[in-house]
């Protein structure tokens, strides 16, 4: 466990505040009391085909779950069409004229589109990509800002089968490469450009820069972001042939888009996330089970009605923006608020005034945001009225108890539960969480599993800890989980279900976590060489990797250490090659070059020169030192070293350096 996390454990062992459910928001809740989570722990296949019932399925299951270790398959039989679920569904009733997204975008252009409205998109651009030459079962890697196309085009791709790979807006050329690569995709979706902090994120050149090296793309679609007059040819040169602009193509496209018929266990989109190795995991997620996990748990968490606006603010890029800002609240026929920008920008008041503007009920967001928020003042939130919030939520890290309290009082006025929803891209869906109408909360505790899931703390021989610390793992499948790793079959088997030998019915979690006397659960944090920074998942490795890609670097080490606002901030130990020399330009020249690598979310806070790193006597790299140097500890136990005065030399530098 990193030290990190053993510090926050004190935090939390002394955390005794309890917040039952509020009385006004218990009285109408869909979920009350305790009997739905224990019919739910009764039996939890069964539950889980009452959750798949609330889908449209064009042909039943026969059967609800196959499970051979590690490998499940849910809902056997049964097909049904991703993109109907979330739309063709909601035409035919009430839902019709509803919102179903109010986008804004950075610079204040705001556009609503009703279900009717994203109906005829999707099958729009589903015929689109069709006249394309996309086939069922061909991947489509979308590279979009948070752009109403970025729901369209997941849409589109779900009607006719296609496997959909998004790719955040903020990594590289090189990262966007390597994934497109890595999934085979023949068609790339794109923009012009995308709005952050006023400044144009040239989308589309980054693409044209990974695509030089993509062999497999044939078709380029391009998004027209820039507002004002036409397209601006030095965001977007397009190549006769290969590129097409979204809207002229979109005129040309038929209305009706007959959806594929898919399997409940045909893939609907693959998401690349980092791991411990520099290579990124495309992780699988199936049709069926997949949509029915993200589909419940928006109802019931969110405790979800057809006159709430929801608001997660997470970008398409992250798995919370395939489930809570597309699959889940699409499916429901919820009205969502997608928001393209900064939390600061023009001020730092954008969130409560859009709040305010939208008259938004359920708002969800990460605890990197609520503590730059914390610091910016209560000055930016007070003027505005947000009376018509209910509910808040948290996703993505560890929220400390600080932060909990001054989002409960000072965003939610004391009169809204605050869900802390555990999960990961993994999972699909949220996996341990509140439910907001029955469930007492406590500050810092994402307290327990969602009905029909069973988790679990092992020791390192699979014991189990009922009370105490230990290893988190799910015990039972769940319709949502990953199914493979794209292209590695071994690689899923090896990091997910390999923890505990002899027991391929566990899934590890890749967290640690402390569970209480009432059973609750108290996320601690990742035990592997995986750091979380601001809520987003970044490898050691990937930055090791992109760091010794450059020509003065002969070695380095990464480690997270604490960030007050980023919950974890990214610290490297380099040593340099013969004729290149420490000084703070090459530092700078090395954190742009990571950034240029990977994408700015992966730029480190901190770099150390140093002459040699701390190792043991085989070799290994002694993480734990340096992250007790980065954090400015005492250091640990250093005997095992081959060469202990290397990290007390590193010591001196580190703490030279930030004076
Ligand atoms: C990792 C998964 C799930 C969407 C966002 C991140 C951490 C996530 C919480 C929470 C404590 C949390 C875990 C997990 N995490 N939510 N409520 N409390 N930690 O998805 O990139 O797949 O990362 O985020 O460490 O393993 P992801």
């Amino acid at each position: 466990m990193s030290s990190a996390s053993t510090a926050n454990i004190d935090v939390l062992l002394s955390e005794h505040r309890r917040f039952p459910p509020p009385e006004p928001f218990r009285s109408h809740a869909l979920v009350r009391d305790g009997t739905f989570a224990a019919d739910a722990d009764r039996d939890p296949v069964a539950f889980w085909e009452a959750r798949a019932r609330e889908l449209e399925w064009i042909t039943p299951w026969h059967s609800a779950l196959e499970w051979t270790p590690p490998f499940a398959k849910w809902f056997l039989g049964g097909t049904l069409n991703a993109s109907v679920n979330c739309v063709d569904r909601h035409i035919r009733g009430a839902r019709r004229n509803a919102a179903a997204i109010i986008w804004e975008g950075e610079p204040g252009d705001r556009r609503t589109l009703t279900y009717w409205d994203l109906y005829r998109e999707v099958n729009q651009a589903a015929n689109m990509l069709r006249a394309l030459g996309v086939k069922k079962g061909d991947r489509v890697a979308i590279y979009l800002p948070l752009v109403p196309e970025a729901v369209v085009s997941m849409l589109a791709c779900a009607r006719i089968g296609a496997i959909h790979s998004v790719v955040f807006g903020g990594f590289s050329p090189d990262s966007l490469r390597d994934r497109i690569n890595d999934a085979g995709a023949t068609v790339l979706i794109t923009a012009d450009g995308g709005y952050r902090r006023g400044q144009v994120v040239p989308l589309k050149r980054n693409a044209d820069a990974a695509i030089a090296e993509c062999p497999t793309i044939e078709h380029v679609v391009v998004v027209q972001r820039r507002s004002g007059s036409g397209p601006d040819e030095s965001f977007a040169e397009m190549q006769e042939g290969r590129d097409h602009w979204w809207h002229r193509l979109m005129r040309k496209a038929a209305q009706w888009c007959e959806p594929e018929v898919m399997d409940a266990e045909d893939l609907l989109f693959i998401l690349y996330t980092s791991g411990t190795t520099g290579k990124p995991k495309g992780i699988a997620h199936s049709t069926g089970g997949y949509l029915t996990g993200a589909a419940a748990t928006m109802k019931y968490v969110f405790d979800l009605r057809d006159d709430d606006v929801f608001w997660c603010t997470a970008d398409v890029g992250w798995i919370t923006g395939h489930s809570y800002l597309t699959y889940g609240p699409l499916a429901n026929g919820a009205t969502c608020v997608l928001y393209e920008g900064a939390p600061d920008w023009p001020t730092q008041d954008r969130f409560w005034s859009m709040c305010e503007r939208y008259g938004v009920t359920i708002f969800y967001t990460a605890p990197t945001a609520i503590r730059a928020f914390m610091k910016w003042g209560t000055s930016f939130v007070t003027p505005h009225d947000l009376s018509r919030l209910r509910l808040l939520g948290s996703v993505g890290e560890p929220i400390n108890p600080e932060a909990w309290i001054w989002y409960h009082e000072v965003i939610g006025k004391g009169r809204c539960p605050i869900v802390d929803t555990w999960w990961q891209t993994e999972t699909g869906a949220i996996m341990i969480t509140p439910l907001p109408g029955a469930t007492e909360t406590k500050p810092g505790s994402a307290t327990m599993p969602f009905p029909g899931i069973r988790a679990a703390l092992m020791d390192a021989n699979a014991n189990e800890i009922v009370e105490g610390g230990g290893l988190l793992t799910i015990t039972h499948p769940w319709p949502s989980m990953l199914r493979t790793i794209w292209g590695d079959r071994q690689r899923y088997v090896d990091t997910y279900f390999s923890k505990w030998p002899g027991r391929p019915d566990l899934y590890f979690a890749g967290d640690g976590a402390k569970r209480d006397a009432d059973g609750y659960y108290w996320i601690l944090g990742r035990v592997d060489d995986v750091l979380n920074v601001a809520g987003h998942r970044i490898g050691t490795m990937e930055v090791e990797s992109a760091l010794v890609d450059h020509p003065a670097v002969a070695e380095a080490a990464v480690v997270g250490k604490h960030h007050e606002l980023k919950g974890q901030a990214i610290a490297a130990f380099v040593t340099l090659r013969a004729g290149h020399h420490a000084s703070s330009e090459l530092r700078d020249t090395l954190r742009e070059h990571v950034a240029l690598k990977i994408g700015a979310l992966a730029r480190p806070d901190d770099i150390l020169f140093s002459a040699d790193l701390p190792k043991t006597r085989s070799g290994k790299i002694m993480r734990r030192l340096l992250r007790d140097i980065a954090e400015g500890r005492a250091l640990g136990d250093t005997t095992t070293l081959a060469d202990p005065s290397v990290v007390a030399s590193l010591k001196d530098q580190y703490e030279s350096q930030e004076s």
